[in-house]
């Protein structure tokens, strides 16, 4: 029956982990995944965490099902994270928010809900974007196109190309926008680009579907938010997929939402209705002991102080292993190539090494990389950094290896 089924080719990101796992190697070094790993190369078990997890355990409660939409105070919780308590869309019952698996599971109740309601629009992602975007997208129908955004002479944003681009977008288009720490170039717009795009989007028509997955991981948690803030506020038609999964380590527990910004709230009951019928027809209910330890955390003033502390210090880890990076590659590699380090934001860097480079940094040192160029800075510490700056000296000074 099954004898035409074609070998899996494998995922660019996770099938690459999990070759890390079995590298047997001991100076291996993991900057492929987008995981936040602390100094001593762990994944973090966030003290709020513990301590929800800890009361969890102790009142031992029953594991019923959850309603389809999620878990009420988790998702109250997210969405007053995303948009901030007070904001205006929020008070007016304007937001249809659920619970989803991840910020993956979000993006894919979303593309159901458009194929289904907007059957005639296609989305645009931006060149790059997450490998997995297309996949999701073209998974549930969607044409998938793309816009211009990185500038790989520079290590910078086509701010201009992009959006010109997305002013010639068909109305009523997806556009896919990355909230911040864009994934996988670490290249973000400033206040003044979005302040210029967002107008772009209100009179073309178009639908802003923002990927915010790396939320307190750029300057911090508002800071981070206020593009998706600022597209509520101008009314552009709105759509957010957030994610718990890094900035309260709980990657294995999927714990995600699912934000629609919509006209009153008549229309976001409506939304709301056609959202769940997709989770239903997808995996019916989502899992509740993510969704405890989140809600649990920030609905507790002192757990919720911890957390932001302790997110702070992941951000401002990344930032110091950035400038490790900068200063240890100075007079190694070109300035392009150096000045990404510090330039581009939150956990990923486009490191601009070709494909062979990367290949060379895996076999000849155990080094992690993806295929396309992109480190996970978060994988850096103090023990290996130095370790990293040379061979990544290494293998930039042999032209020969590129492709
Ligand atoms: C990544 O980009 O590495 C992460 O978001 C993990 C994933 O699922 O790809």
């Amino acid at each position: 029956m099954f004898e035409n089924v074609p070998a899996y080719a494998g995922d660019p990101i996770l099938s690459l982990n999990e070759d890390f796992q079995r590298d047997p190697r001991t100076d291996k070094v993991n900057l492929s995944i987008g995981m936040y790993f602390d100094e001593a190369g762990r994944l973090p078990v966030m003290s709020a965490v513990q301590a929800v997890e800890a009361s969890l355990l102790e009142a031992a409660a029953p594991r019923g099902y959850l309603p389809m939409a999620g878990h009420a105070g988790y998702r109250d919780a997210a969405q007053a994270l995303v948009f901030g308590a007070n904001h205006e869309a929020r008070l007016a019952g304007r937001i249809a928010t659920l619970q989803t698996l991840g910020g993956s599971g979000a993006l894919k109740v979303a593309a159901d809900f458009l194929h289904r309601h907007l059957p005639a629009s296609q989305i645009w992602i931006s060149d790059p974007s997450w490998e997995n975007h297309r996949v999701v997208f073209e998974g549930a129908g969607l044409t998938v196109n793309t816009y211009p955004y990185y500038d790989p002479q520079t290590g910078g944003l086509r701010f201009d190309a992009m959006r010109a681009a997305i002013d010639s977008l068909p109305e009523r288009s997806v556009v896919l926008l990355h909230a911040c720490c864009h994934n996988p170039t670490g290249v973000d717009l400033d206040r003044a680009q979005w302040a210029e795009l967002i107008p772009v989007l209100q009179r073309r028509k178009l639908i802003a579907f923002v990927d915010m997955a790396y939320q307190g991981f750029g300057d911090g948690l508002d800071e981070d938010a206020a593009c998706v803030r600022s597209l509520a506020d101008a009314g552009v038609p709105l759509i957010v997929a957030s994610s718990f999964s890094k900035n309260f380590s709980l990657y294995g527990e999927r714990c995600g939402a699912l934000s629609v910004v919509c006209r009153d709230a008549d229309e976001a009951q409506r939304v709301l209705g056609q959202l769940t019928f997709a989770i239903r027809s997808n995996y019916s209910n989502p899992p509740t002991h993510g969704a405890k330890l989140v809600a649990g955390v920030l609905s507790n003033a002192a757990l919720r102080a911890a957390w932001e502390s302790e997110l702070a210090s992941m951000r401002q880890r990344i930032k110091s292993m950035r400038g490790r990076m900068h200063e240890g590659l100075a007079g190694l590699v070109d300035d392009v190539m150096r000045e990404r380090y510090t330039s581009q934001v939150g956990m990923f860097t486009y490191t601009g090494l070709s494909e062979g480079q990367v290949e060379r940094l895996r076999a000849e040192h155990g080094i992690y990389l993806l295929r396309s160029g992109r480190m996970c800075v978060a994988g850096l510490n103090q023990q290996n950094v130095g370790y990293v700056v040379s061979a990544i000296a290494l293998v930039a000074a042999n032209r020969d290896a590129q492709k």
